[in-house]
């Protein structure tokens, strides 16, 4: 087998390609299909209060830590805790990321595979003179079969490994650096389509009039896990990144950057699907569904709508792939630096291998359906397990390896870059990393899985 060869790592080229590569990884699915149907089935407004608390408490110094881990070590996650820290366990923090790609892939990859499908849906016009209730049917039918879902989920994993084969500069970055600022730009126009839909106001009312009455008690780790997923923190994805930033970008800077990207266009997603959802009678709480359901109609309902609709699912696409390649990047580098595979190889081994855990995800939504643990199908089980409790738990241990294992003298180094930048924060950074973000994680994890009650 080739040996991995340290000297010849890859790396970002630009400052601006660093910042488009990481907001592709946080900019995906999460945002656009997540965060409007997560935030739905928890009653709007003061989930979203408790979600944008958690992405600057919580989410901003976790990304950073990340950020400063993967740079400090030029490794893949798992490498980056064995080279900080030799001869100990933080390791096996590495491990759960890598097992955490794999989960979440597999079920990402089954809603990529649906955004597939509105593509070509949109590109044969299918939505016309379809009602809300058609447009459901549509979906449903769709979601249940197992050939079309499994056809375009394999379609989606192959675009994926073949990004990922072709490295950090010419594929990863040469993308993102593209197609993000168009998909934001098209998020605007829908959103200026959606508010201006008869009943509007009941849609922003929704998603801005908190109403803690509506939270349930899993309505808080929900909003943690989002925050996790949506900003990919948590199982070493951006320490896989940062470890391809070279020494003279500002980390901070990045760090606040990608953050800011990844909430406004989660608040401009919410913006353009609710004033939909309330106008064609569609329950805010339809989970998964929610924007394949809702989308179709407000492109029925604008001049020009079938090219919106057939570039915005196209760009979804696209956002969705700038993230899976994120995802996929953690197992690769993994193999290739640990294991000493050779890049394609490793690629191809984990893309089959997470492909064939995701046909059972895509499958749980038709001919696998009665195949229920707690209640959940296997899709959920898979989504609740990485986003609730796989990505809080990491995070908890990765801040904690900063700040109690690192500890102050490397961080300001690594964040400064050797003193180009200043870092007048960094007693703050330094006890949220030690104390406040350890501890609001294992609070509200221990309360939302029922072990600790208040
Ligand atoms: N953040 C991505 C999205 O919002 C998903 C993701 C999760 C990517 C975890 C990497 C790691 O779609």
């Amino acid at each position: 087998m080739a040996k991995f060869d340290p000297t010849k790592r890859d790396s970002f080229g630009t400052k601006f390609g660093v910042i488009a590569a990481a907001a592709g990884s946080a900019v995906g699915l999460g945002n656009i299909w997540r965060f409007p149907y997560v935030a739905g089935e928890n009653g709007g407004g003061a989930f979203i209060l408790i979600y944008l608390l958690f992405i600057i408490a919580i989410g901003i110094p976790v990304m950073l830590s990340e950020f400063t881990i993967g740079r400090r070590a030029k490794r893949n996650a798992f490498g980056s805790f064995k080279r900080l820290a030799p001869n100990t366990y933080w390791y096996l923090i590495g491990l759960l990321g890598v097992v955490a790609a794999f989960v979440i892939l597999s079920f990402y990859s089954t809603v990529a595979g649906w955004t597939l499908e509105y593509i070509y849906l949109s590109f044969s016009n299918a939505f016309a003179e379809k009602t809300p209730d058609q447009l459901t049917t549509m979906f449903e039918t769709f979601k249940a079969g197992t050939f079309r879902p499994i056809l375009w989920q394999l379609f989606f994993m192959v675009l994926t490994a073949w990004i990922v084969i072709a490295g950090v500069k010419k594929g990863i970055e040469k993308y993102a650096k593209i197609l993000m600022p168009i998909l934001l730009l098209l998020i605007i126009v829908l959103d200026i389509r959606a508010i201006t839909l008869p009943g509007a106001s009941e849609g922003l009312d929704f998603l801005f009039r908190p109403d803690f009455s509506k939270l349930n008690t899993n309505s808080i780790l929900e909003a943690l896990g989002q925050a996790f997923f949506s900003l990919s923190i948590g199982m070493g994805t951006l320490i896989t990144y940062g470890s391809y930033i070279n020494k003279k970008q500002n980390l901070t800077s990045t760090a606040i950057n990608v953050t800011a990207a990844d909430t406004i266009i989660a608040i401009l997603a919410g913006v353009a699907i609710f004033p939909a959802v309330f106008a064609f009678g569609i329950e805010p709480n339809a989970g998964p569904d929610l924007i394949f359901r809702t989308l179709p109609n407000i492109f029925q309902q604008m001049p020009g709508g079938y090219f919106f609709s057939l570039i915005f699912f196209i760009l979804l696409g696209v956002a969705a792939l700038t993230s899976s390649i994120s995802v996929l990047e953690v197992v690769v580098a993994y193999f290739v630096e640990e294991l000493g595979m050779l890049r394609k190889r490793a690629t191809i081994v984990a893309a089959v291998s997470i492909t064939a855990l995701g046909i059972l995800s895509t499958m749980s939504w038709g001919v696998m359906d009665d195949v229920r643990i707690f209640d959940f199908n296997i899709f959920e089980l898979l989504d609740f397990t990485a986003s609730s409790v796989f990505l809080p738990i990491g995070g908890v241990f990765i801040v904690v390896f900063l700040g109690w294992h690192l500890g102050k003298r490397n961080i300001k180094e690594e964040i400064t870059s050797d003193g180009l930048y200043k870092a007048k924060l960094i007693n703050l950074f330094v006890f949220i990393i030690k104390f406040l973000a350890p501890i609001a994680i294992a609070m509200v994890f221990l309360h939302g899985i029922g072990l600790l009650k208040f």
